[in-house]
């Protein structure tokens, strides 16, 4: 099915994109980051990254029989801008798993009842059981910045939202669960680029959503949005680990990476694992 949306990319990248936008993408090689304040000009090698992940994804059948066997209870929020390559990192860390145990959670917009409801209760429902890893593809954290720059929930719920985030987060800790939120920072030219190849590709048109055609009008907003959503809902007990995501690769092992280092499962090897790279991960000081 053709949605009525494709086409819009195109039509935004000629007409309506800044210019400066405009002239990363045409001027890019393919392995070429976009992003001026990348720390790095390339994408890193396939031969260091296919090296580094085969010993990544070992480390994490490990992690998942430990979780298996002790009944321990992980759940790992993903956020980030469109295409900000939050699936493609979630597919990775479940390339060689059980998926039974290790569950995607991509809610669809709240139906009329669910409106009515507590905002956190339809995340609740889907909270790791023991033994399992649960991935969420997006998050309560919607209504820190979609939900608003849509003008979806009111500046009150909104409020309300944050006033509750962190306390929410606490008390899934102190019951035992480990929690991570990782924010996928993506800049503008190399989301723009993403969306281009997206709408060219019919496997690919799937993920593109009147959402994101919309959104590209609202790059400033969504900013504004985000950086406040990372100041108001960071603590020391529930920090962001925010990954700058133009390079995919790297941006997926540094993921996977934070949550092998912080979670002591047996066998584990810590020179398999590596360190996540400081230039690319870090705290919100990284979001920018
Ligand atoms: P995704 O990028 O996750 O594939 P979209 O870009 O279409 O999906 O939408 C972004 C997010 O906004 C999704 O989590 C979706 O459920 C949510 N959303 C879309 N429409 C509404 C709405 N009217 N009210 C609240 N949330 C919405
Ligand atoms: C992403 O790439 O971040 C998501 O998987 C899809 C999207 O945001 O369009």
């Amino acid at each position: 099915m053709k949605h009525t949306f494709i086409g819009e990319i195109s039509r935004y990248f000629k007409d309506r994109a800044p210019d400066a936008v405009r002239r990363a993408i045409k001027d890019a090689g393919k392995d070429d980051i976009l992003s001026t304040t990348y720390p790095y000009d390339d994408e890193i090698s396939s031969k260091t990254y296919d090296r580094a992940m085969d010993d990544l994804q070992i480390e994490l059948v490990k992690m998942q029989a430990w979780v298996k066997e002790t009944g321990a209870r992980i759940a790992i929020v993903f956020e980030g801008r469109d295409a900000a390559g939050k699936g493609g990192t979630i597919s990775r860390f479940r390339e060689n798993l059980n998926p039974r145990g290790a569950r995607v959670v991509a809610l669809s917009k709240p139906t009329e009842a669910e409106r009515t409801q507590w905002y956190f209760q339809r995340y609740i429902q889907h909270l790791p059981s023991a033994g399992e890893i649960v991935f969420f593809d997006r998050s309560w954290y919607n209504r820190g910045v979609v939900e608003h720059v849509f003008g979806w929930c009111t500046p009150e719920a909104r409020e309300h939202f944050f006033r509750q985030a962190l306390p929410f987060e606490h008390a899934l800790m102190e019951d035992g669960i480990h929690l991570f939120k990782f924010w996928l920072n993506v800049g503008r030219a190399e989301q723009l680029r993403r969306f281009l190849a997206r709408e060219k590709d019919p496997l690919k048109q799937w993920k593109l959503s009147p959402v994101d055609v919309q959104g590209l009008d609202k790059w400033d907003d969504y900013t504004s949005a985000i950086g406040e959503t990372l100041t108001r809902s960071h603590s020391e007990r529930s920090p962001w680990t925010i990954i700058r995501s133009d390079d995919k690769k790297r941006a997926r092992m540094a993921a996977i990476q934070t949550v092998l280092s912080t979670i002591d499962y047996d066998d584990k090897d810590d020179k398999a694992i590596g360190k996540p790279d400081s230039k690319i991960c870090g705290g919100p000081e990284i979001w920018d």
